[in-house]
């Protein structure tokens, strides 16, 4: 390779780099020490785990987990940086935190950073992003069953509507399933352009000449669909919780309102104290909060960070403390 196309090839790999959000406030409220034992449920490119990593000693431990085995790839340099023990589990989050909780370790941090990854985006044939033609895939881990394009031809149009309405917030949800089914009719969906082509055919003129491009929320949701990344999320949770010991910290990066949503829900659940009618003269049910919440409002980027990466805009953290 000369040196033109080197330096264009590590060119295109920086642009794709992913650019870690909220890592600052993430290490402040980790509060970690050298021999913390840490899980990363969302590995990514490791820019989290390297922030974390340079703060653990030879006695810490960092167990690394990704749906994506491209991620397995950064773990190897991250591993190589740092002094603490470390390890990484593919598959999916919920189902390594199942596994771990299952057997007598214990965690005294675990964090997520969810969605996607900018290398995932930016990976031009995996299909998430609107603006190249490639094939409607969407998988992060390319062992799951379903893709993008697999939603598309085979589920009922009210099951498409929900999903275009629930997971990407979209007005013209059921506009654009009664489209969809139209198309599939005369042809099955293979390319994303497809999918933009019948998405701006159903949406009304002002949106479909907006600002943004009008198919960005059905991706958004075919995404969350396919990787049923807030099912997955609900069953990690409850095993996070039992993960972690006692005085142990969870904090969750969400970048979409239903997931902020799960996550505060849940809390706000494992933090009530007793919850007998307040005219119960004495309490009876004995439960006692199994968290503390240390972000009664979950922290979000600065301004400055929004504008180097504008990916932060929706990002939210929010931190609890098992008790
Ligand atoms: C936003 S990126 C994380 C970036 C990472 N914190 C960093 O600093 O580079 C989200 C990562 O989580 C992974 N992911 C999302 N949902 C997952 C799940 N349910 N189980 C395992 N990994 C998941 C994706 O494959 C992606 O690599």
């Amino acid at each position: 390779m000369g040196r033109s196309a080197l330096q264009t090839a590590f060119e295109a790999e920086m642009a794709m780099a992913h650019v870690p959000v909220l890592t600052r406030e993430l290490v402040e409220v980790l509060d970690l020490r050298p021999d913390s034992r840490v899980v990363d449920c969302t590995f990514g490119a490791g820019g989290h785990a390297r922030a974390v990593g340079e703060r653990l000693g030879p006695d810490g431990l960092l167990l690394a987990c990704d749906r994506d085995p491209l991620a397995k790839e950064y773990f190897e340099e991250v591993r190589a940086e740092i002094e603490a023990e470390s390890r990484f589990y593919l598959g999916n989050f919920a189902d390594t935190l199942y596994n771990l909780s299952r057997t007598r370790f214990r965690a005294t941090h675990i964090y997520f950073d969810l969605g996607l990854s900018s290398m995932q985006v930016d990976t031009r044939e995996r299909g998430f992003a609107y603006s190249y033609d490639a094939p409607l895939d969407m998988r992060m881990d390319p062992g799951l069953p379903l893709t993008a394009a697999d939603i598309l031809n085979e589920w009922p149009e009210e099951r498409l509507s929900r999903v275009f309405r629930d997971y990407g917030e979209e007005r013209y949800a059921r506009r654009i399933a009664r489209a969809v089914v139209r198309h599939r009719a005369r042809k099955s969906f293979e390319r994303t352009a497809e999918l933009v082509d019948v998405v701006k055919g159903a949406v009304p003129a002002p949106a479909r000449f907006g600002a943004r491009n009008p198919a960005r929320r059905v991706f958004q949701a075919l995404r969350i669909a396919v990787n049923e990344e807030l099912e997955s999320l609900r069953r990690a949770l409850p095993d996070a919780l039992s993960l972690l010991e006692p005085g142990g910290v969870i904090a969750v990066i969400s970048f979409h309102s239903l997931e902020d949503r799960i996550v505060k829900e849940f809390f706000a659940e494992q933090a009530k104290a007793c919850d007998c009618p307040p005219d119960f003269p004495v309490c009876v049910c004995g439960r006692e909060p199994v968290l503390e919440i240390l972000t009664s409002r979950p922290l979000i980027p600065g301004e400055e960070e929004v504008a180097v990466n504008p990916r932060a805009s929706s990002a939210k953290l929010r931190v609890a403390r098992k008790l």
